[in-house]
């Protein structure tokens, strides 16, 4: 089920001249501007990172569940940098998502040269009061849609003479995060994975990299249930989305990067101090806000 409507939904696709199925390699040579999927495109980290790509000359393709968001943003994206988008949504916690995803892409003629999986959500909270179909959701949506976007759009983004793939981590990946046990888990994963995938690409054309945000004011903590909850160093989204891009644009780009200075500074302490030491601060942070 996509969307609760069982079908794959295009609100906003420029290119659609037709009812023909549009050819796949044609309709790029003819359509020469490089094309980014955005995941987590109706928010916060995922909407500044397509207005970067749309000013950057990029068409987009924006995904998520909220298709009002979708069109909106594409409308924009259109007025402000003439830019088209395919707006397709789908809820990622679905496993059969990102399968759909890709084929409803490579039907519509799409190469895809950068991607940017920005969704996800977090759960503030003891493990033990978590929902297991939430707990379940979380992993599908941060760690499982997530990895396989990754690898079914890895063809395309490799063969791409640009090719970007950014996963959004966080500064939760550096340590366990008590009462965001799950989250922080999956955020841990992002890192490693991505990092392995900039290894295995080092050398090549495709620049891979995770960005480690740390708390910014988008719907994230709303959506996490803990409104108020801040550790770190907060940062304005276009400035974290910044960060990504100034790495990416390095000639030698590195495979992580972490927004702001005190969150980076935090992220090596975490990897320098004995575990329990970790593990008993982060714990204190979590139930206390005034140590914060
Ligand atoms: N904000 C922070 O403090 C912070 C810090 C570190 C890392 N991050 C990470 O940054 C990324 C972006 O978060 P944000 O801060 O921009 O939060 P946000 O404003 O809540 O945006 C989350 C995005 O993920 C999408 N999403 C969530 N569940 C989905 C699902 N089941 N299917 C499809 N899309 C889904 C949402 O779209 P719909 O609801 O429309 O589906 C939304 O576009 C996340 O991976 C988050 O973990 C955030």
């Amino acid at each position: 089920m996509v969307n609760g409507r069982g079908a794959w939904h295009s609100a906003f696709w420029v290119d659609r001249p037709t009812g023909r199925p549009p050819p796949r390699r044609p309709v790029i040579a003819a359509h020469p501007r490089p094309v980014a999927v955005v995941t987590g495109a109706s928010s916060g980290i995922g909407a500044e990172f397509a207005r970067r790509f749309a000013a950057r000359g990029y068409d987009l393709v924006l995904v998520a569940r909220r298709e009002d968001r979708l069109v909106e943003l594409a409308a924009r994206l259109e007025a402000d940098h003439g830019a088209a988008s395919t707006v397709l949504t789908a809820d990622l916690a679905d496993p059969a998502a990102p399968g759909a995803l890709v084929r409803e892409l490579e039907s519509r003629g799409v190469l895809v040269d950068a991607l940017v999986n920005s969704a996800g959500f977090g759960t503030y909270g003891p493990f033990e009061g978590e929902e297991p179909d939430r707990v379940a959701a979380e992993i599908q949506v941060n760690v499982t849609a997530l990895t396989l976007l990754s690898r079914l759009l890895l063809p395309d983004l490799a063969a791409s003479r640009r090719g970007i793939l950014v996963n959004i981590t966080s500064t939760a990946a550096y340590q366990p995060g008590p009462s965001f046990a799950v989250y922080a888990a999956t955020k841990a994963y992002v890192r490693s994975l991505t990092e392995a995938l900039w290894a295995e690409h080092r050398g090549g054309r495709l620049r891979v990299l995770a960005l480690a945000p740390g708390p910014a004011e988008t719907e994230f903590f709303d959506v996490a249930g803990s409104d108020g909850f801040r550790i770190g160093q907060v940062l304005p989204v276009p400035q974290i989305v910044d960060v990504a891009f100034r790495a990416l644009d390095r000639r030698d780009p590195p495979p992580s990067v972490v927004a702001g200075l005190r969150n980076r500074a935090t992220a090596v302490a975490a990897g320098l101090v004995p575990r329990r030491v970790v593990l008993h601060v982060a714990r204190r942070l979590a139930r206390d806000p005034e140590v914060r």
